[in-house]
């Protein structure tokens, strides 16, 4: 029998960017074959996302166009993994009858063990009728998630399907994702991520050292650290898992209790700040207000591979507004951390400027035109390099939903949500051009978009291979003519373009750091001469 051929689509956040590689790693490894093309697929995945409708929406409409193809192949085998499985649970077998498996985030080790089972039952049910086709494999963490015990245990397999991990030196363009906390227990009052990831927990040092180590020797020079609030990150050595501080003990250990800890919690901690002086080039996201030792802005200060870039969401400029979120921190005490973190590490002549990213809910329940003005002052005097703004969109699930009018319109949401990108567009074309004259190593990712969309027009395809990660890319470069545009990452994580220099080819320059002068900026784009 042939290989049987997948098709994996993510949604959403880096996190599942990464249970994706992770996915396809293990489904290769047990002999599937990958595909880029739906229509070559015999099993398709969508590994989806809650955090907005609109998330949910795009996933909604490609079951919706996979009815019409089910029902010439019944044997194909349709499941949907991440947040939306988890969040919708087994409703979706009903909404969508085309579903065949739901594997939520938590629960990713058992997805080839659904998807075997999925395949087997459906070819031996050849000639059967289509209710008995419909036989449906399930993997959800549902309201075991935040019990200690159902914790430790998942943890303990979700932590073989992260060390199983399948590096190879095709797999990466020199950059990598390392997860070093799962889950969220922040409980912002809008948001589904801790209801669809679980109870956070920190992964051993030593297996997120060993990872690192694993992807460097494999040719990766940066490493991108994840997690929800990965600045909490915090392990007690002893512990099979650490939740929010408290030891949970180890498989087969003596446990006398909920709340006993474990005696060796504390002996041996490994803090944030330990962990990041073990790891080189090095980026991490997302960042909480709150948990931000100077300790942790010392080591970024003093290691030369450490990147300038903080994504650290406000969310909203508003006390009142944060409050109702639940955020846990008031404008001031985020104006202050900003003030701490610019002091440690603004050095631009040094090289090493700081820049800041965020993310705002425009529209939470409650907000005032006041409320937002004060967010419009608050991007003004911290000056982000750049923002994710979004409507707000109530979760079912959630505190704001429950408990909070959903009470600024739609077009006032909308209007509010232009006039903030507008403003934070001025503010980037700023910093974009406060960058001009400096000299920064720069991480140099692949071939340009513009250079790749020239290539298109002029070939009818793109052909240039070099640093892409798209497999359905031909893989014969074009004769190529004039310099071409090379993409780069300054470690303050903006976008710079430079002319690969004649004589040297692009494959060369790709997944590594060089050092560039910054000649000109447009938008977010900065353009530079390779020195
Ligand atoms: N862990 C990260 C963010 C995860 S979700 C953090 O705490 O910063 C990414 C972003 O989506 C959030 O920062 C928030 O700005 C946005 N978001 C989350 N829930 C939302 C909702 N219900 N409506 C609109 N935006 C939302
Ligand atoms: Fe969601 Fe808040 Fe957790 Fe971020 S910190 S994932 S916004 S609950
Ligand atoms: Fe979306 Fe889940 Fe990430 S809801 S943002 S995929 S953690």
């Amino acid at each position: 029998m042939t290989a049987r051929s997948v098709y994996l689509e993510t949604f959403g956040c880096q996190m599942n960017e990464l249970d994706s590689e992770l996915v396809a790693g293990q489904l290769t490894a047990l002999g599937y074959r990958m595909t880029p093309e739906q229509s070559d697929a015999d099993i398709l995945l969508y590994n989806t996302c809650s955090v907005r409708d609109l998330a949910e929406q795009k996933v909604r409409s490609r079951l919706g166009e996979v009815r019409l193809r089910k029902q010439n192949e019944p044997n194909l085998v349709v499941g949907v993994m991440g947040c939306m499985a988890e969040r919708d649970g087994e409703a979706m077998y009903r909404q969508f009858p085309v579903v065949d498996l739901l594997c939520g985030p938590a629960e990713l080790d058992k997805l080839p063990g659904l998807i075997d089972n999925a395949v087997r039952t459906r070819a031996s049910l050849e000639g059967e009728t289509a209710h008995e086709k419909s036989a449906k494999e399930t993997a959800l963490q549902g309201d075991s998630s935040r019990r200690s015990s159902t914790l430790a245990a998942a943890a303990d397999s979700l932590e073989m399907l992260d060390l199983s991990r399948a590096v190879s030196p095709t797999d990466h363009s020199g950059s990598a994702y390392v997860r070093i906390t799962r889950g969220c227990n922040k409980f912002c009052t809008y948001c589904v991520v801790p209801h669809t990831r679980g109870a956070e927990i920190h992964r051993p040092p030593d297996h997120i050292v060993d990872e690192c180590k694993k992807l460097e020797q494999a040719g990766v020079l940066e490493i991108t650290l994840l997690g929800q609030t990965v600045n909490h990150y915090r392990y007690e050595h002893g512990a099979s898992v650490t939740i929010d501080g408290v030891t949970q003990p180890q498989k087969g250990r003596s446990f006398t209790g909920g709340h006993t800890r474990d005696p060796l919690a504390g002996a041996n901690t490994t803090p944030f700040a330990d962990l990041l002086k073990r790891i080189q080039r090095l980026r991490f996201v997302t960042s909480y207000p709150r948990d931000f030792g100077d300790d942790v802005l010392e080591v970024i200060r003093d290691s030369p591979r450490m990147c300038r870039y903080l994504h650290i969401p406000v969310q909203s400029g508003s006390d009142s507004v944060l409050k109702r979120m639940n955020r846990g921190y008031t404008v001031e005490q985020y104006l202050d951390f900003i003030d701490r973190a610019k002091a440690h590490l603004h050095q631009p002549e040094l090289g090493r400027p700081l820049t800041l990213a965020s993310d705002i809910i425009v529209g939470f329940c409650g907000e005032t035109e006041d409320d937002f003005r004060q967010t419009v002052d608050l991007l003004e005097r911290v000056r982000f390099k750049n923002n994710f703004i979004f409507k707000y969109s109530p979760r079912p699930g959630t505190t704001a939903f429950g408990r909070l009018d959903d009470d600024v319109p739609h077009e006032v949401k909308k209007r509010r949500c232009n006039e903030l990108m507008a403003v934070q567009q001025r503010i980037s074309d700023e910093v974009s051009q406060e960058q001009i004259g400096l000299e920064f190593d720069v991480f140099v990712e692949g071939v340009s978009v513009k250079e790749r969309k020239k290539r298109k027009a002029a070939n009818g395809a793109i052909a240039l291979t070099v640093g892409g990660r798209d497999a359905s890319e031909p893989a014969e470069p074009l004769p190529v003519e004039g310099p071409i545009q090379m993409s780069a990452r300054t470690d303050g994580d903006l976008i710079t373009v430079f002319d690969c220099p004649q004589g040297m080819a692009p494959d060369d320059l790709v997944g590594t750091i060089r050092r560039v002068r910054i000649d000109d900026a447009k938008g977010l784009t900065l353009s530079a001469t390779l020195l």
